[in-house]
């Protein structure tokens, strides 16, 4: 129990250190700014010792809201060298220097958690935060559909930058006329443990398109090479919707368009089950082609309320075969790779979503034993950014805030 004490105080004050008064960074050196879906997962932190502080970190991501809905993957509260690209790169407009997208919109999702640690003092903050939130929800609506399932405009938006999702569509893209920049990732971490040359090459070339179209959403569905429908976008989108869905009827507003909106998400979750891996895949919009991947997202499914049995057979055996679950790749893929980023290394956050999906959906073993795998990783070797899921060892940065969150919000708790 003293060990575990130790672990939350650690966490505790992680979160405290990265705060950079009203948001929080995900950690020190590498990642200099407001991340989005972090900032969410902070704020569920937060709210395990001071609820008041959870709702900053939210309110303050929102005042960065575009005028239309989005709510961007990076703020750029103040400016740091440090970190590529940077807001001149980028270029935006918004109330607070941005970057021009999105990132898994899981805010709604924490909110509703943050909430539920103190209804009475939350009324007024949830209030004004829900017609914000849900301005966003209907801003994926708006640009981000095909066939129900939500797509991802750049491999940073689903958070899972470099994950063999994005191969095939990667390599179709001509990065030659890029030009020369800086990177600034390798200069905090090992570069073995980031994304290559080539996918980096691609970033930038589609933040240069983003920028050169104004960030507008029908000239970038128009003209952009990079379109998926992905698990993680999708799942998380379907989340926030029946969290908004359930948030607005307590609120006593009108929710129809959200049942609305549900189903049809509902029928998008259909569209992303590839029959011959038997798993949640992501599809290329214009190629229509799969992926062939089953990555720590197509576990998502029961985080949006979505029951598949073959998905949950395959993650008992993925849970049996791995030390420390849940890769963010198959093991048995040719593209597996313990270190590099998000082509095998298990991440806490996805965990804590998986597993928050499993108890809801009644697996209450399979959610336990994750919960108490990924405790196990983190006290065994500490909060870092993510992990080699056969050896445990750290990866990335180090005092990461979502890994000191997801400790103190669920894997750390009982
Ligand atoms: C980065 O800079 O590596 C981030 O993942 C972008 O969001």
């Amino acid at each position: 129990m003293t060990s575990e004490n130790t672990l939350t105080d650690q966490a505790q004050q992680i979160l405290i250190d990265n705060d950079r008064g009203g948001y929080t960074v995900p950690t020190a050196g590498l990642y200099p700014y407001q991340w989005n879906w972090d900032s969410a997962v902070a704020a569920f932190g937060f709210a395990q010792f001071d609820v008041e502080r959870a709702w900053v970190e939210l309110e303050t991501l929102f005042q960065g809201q575009w005028a239309d809905g989005m709510v961007p993957h990076i703020l750029f509260h103040k400016n740091d060298p440090g970190y590529f690209p940077g807001p001149d790169v980028w270029a935006c407009e918004g109330p607070i220097p941005s970057s021009g997208i999105i990132q898994p919109p899981i805010a709604a999702t924490m909110a509703r958690f943050v909430w539920e640690q103190d209804r009475e003092m939350g009324q007024t903050r949830m209030g004004a935060l829900y017609p914000k939130m849900l301005a966003w929800h209907n801003w994926i609506m708006r640009w981000r559909l095909h066939m129900g399932a939500v797509c991802t405009t750049h491999p940073w938006e689903t958070g899972r930058d470099n994950a063999p999702d994005w191969d095939k569509t990667m390599a179709r893209m001509d990065a030659s006329d890029v030009g020369e920049y800086t990177r600034r990732d390798t200069a905090h971490v090992n570069s073995e443990d980031r994304p290559t040359k080539f996918d980096y090459d691609r970033y930038i070339k589609l933040v240069q398109l983003g920028r050169r179209l104004k960030w507008d959403q029908a000239a970038m569905m128009a003209e952009s090479p990079f379109r998926v429908a992905d698990p993680t976008m999708t799942f998380t989108t379907l989340r926030a919707a029946r969290d908004l869905h359930a948030v607005g009827e307590a609120l006593g507003k009108d929710v129809s368009q959200i049942a609305a909106d549900i189903k049809r998400l509902e029928a998008g979750v259909s569209t992303l089950w590839n029959k011959e891996l038997g798993g949640f895949d992501s599809r290329d919009v214009h190629s229509g082609e799969w992926a062939g991947c089953v990555s720590n997202a197509s576990y998502l499914c029961w985080f949006a309320g979505v029951e598949n049995p073959a998905m949950l057979a395959r993650l008992r055996d993925v849970m049996e075969r791995v030390p420390y679950p849940v890769p963010s790749n198959d093991p048995d893929a040719e593209t597996f790779d313990v270190r590099r980023y998000w082509r095998g290394p298990t991440w806490a956050i996805v965990n804590m979503l998986i597993g928050l999906g499993l108890k809801d959906m009644g697996h209450e073993k399979e959610a336990q034993a994750l919960a108490k795998k990924t405790a196990d990783l983190i006290a065994e070797h500490g909060f870092a950014e993510y992990f080699d899921p056969f050896s445990g060892d750290a990866a990335g940065g180090g005092s990461f805030t979502w890994t000191a969150a997801v400790w103190l919000a669920w894997a750390g708790r009982d």
